[in-house]
């Protein structure tokens, strides 16, 4: 693809010694791709994911590319950010709902229509949110995470986002998953489609998780990232820690429990309000 190496070559070159003219018409090419849902950070590949490095190089060249310049808004409001990744400008047509109150789309980042943005939420350059997602108040999709379709993003769930290191998997949250309120998935984590992260719970790269039915531990690996399987319900627990010191003193640590997988308590748990989309 013509594009990626364009990409590649831009962002070999010395950021100081980097042709501006040349690379800017590059870039904005890409950001419409990017915006399109054309190119994507991760994509499923034979039921895998695949990160593509080089979309995240072109992002990280927009910001070398870009510089701080003040945004337009209405007043009181000022904010000043680099001049390559203004506010997504969304139109009417494009069907996503935004309730006013501090919500903000960063341009390149791909929305589906029949997403719902409630305020105040972020969704960061790089991100993909399939359709008829809920992304709930107070929740952030970090740069690159992958989200599907149907996925409920509760109340300050937080995605974590991933441009640097460049080889770095994306946060990836496929269709169907519940995000519970207050939770963290960070790191790379996969949760794979219909699983339900229980209000509270944190996954990162070193959070091992302790399945309860079927008596396996799921941890990251050196060329694995952590991997929620499909249906699952996480919920989070503890567990003891080992040691004389430690059990005198009775500490344990948090630890994210597989307590049972989806059932027909679990969907009707986490059903949600058809009149609210
Ligand atoms: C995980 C969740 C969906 C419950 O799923 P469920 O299938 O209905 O789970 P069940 O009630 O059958 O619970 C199974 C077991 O886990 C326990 N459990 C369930 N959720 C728990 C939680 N969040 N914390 C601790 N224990 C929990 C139950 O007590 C039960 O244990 P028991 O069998 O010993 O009584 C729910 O707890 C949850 O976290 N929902 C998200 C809520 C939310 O964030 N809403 C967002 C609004 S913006």
């Amino acid at each position: 693809m013509l594009m990626q190496e364009d990409i590649e070559r831009f962002y070999r070159q010395d950021p100081k010694a980097l042709n501006r003219e040349d690379a800017l018409p590059v870039f904005e090419e890409f950001k419409t791709l990017l915006n399109r849902g054309t190119i994507r950070a991760a994509e499923p590949a034979s039921g895998l994911w695949k990160t593509n490095h080089w979309v995240k190089k072109g992002i990280l060249l927009g910001f070398r590319l870009g510089v701080t310049n003040e945004v337009e808004t209405v007043p009181p409001f000022r904010f000043f950010d680099k001049n390559t990744f203004p506010i997504k400008n969304l139109a009417l047509s494009d069907g996503v709902r935004i309730v006013p109150g501090g919500s903000t789309i960063r341009d390149g980042a791909f929305v589906a229509a029949s997403v719902v943005c409630m305020p105040p939420m972020y969704i960061n350059v790089g991100a993909y949110v399939d359709e008829q997602t809920m992304i709930d108040s107070h929740a952030l999709v970090g740069s690159c995470a992958q989200i599907g379709k149907r996925v409920h993003l509760s109340a300050a769930a937080q995605i974590g986002g991933v441009l640097e290191p460049i080889g770095s998997l994306p946060v990836i949250i496929e269709d169907d998953v519940l995000v519970g309120g207050n939770t963290g998935i960070y790191e790379g984590t996969i949760v794979q489609r219909g699983a339900v992260i229980g209000a509270g719970v944190i996954l990162t790269g070193g959070t091992p998780v302790f399945d309860l039915v079927r008596q396996k531990t799921y941890r990251k690996e050196r060329d694995r990232p952590l991997v929620i399987p499909e249906h699952a319900v996480v919920i989070p627990g503890s567990r003891q820690i080992a040691g004389e010191w430690a059990e005198k003193e009775g500490l344990s640590v948090a630890t994210p429990i597989i307590v049972k997988y989806r059932d027909a308590k679990t969907s009707a748990s986490t059903a949600l309000e058809e009149s609210l989309r």
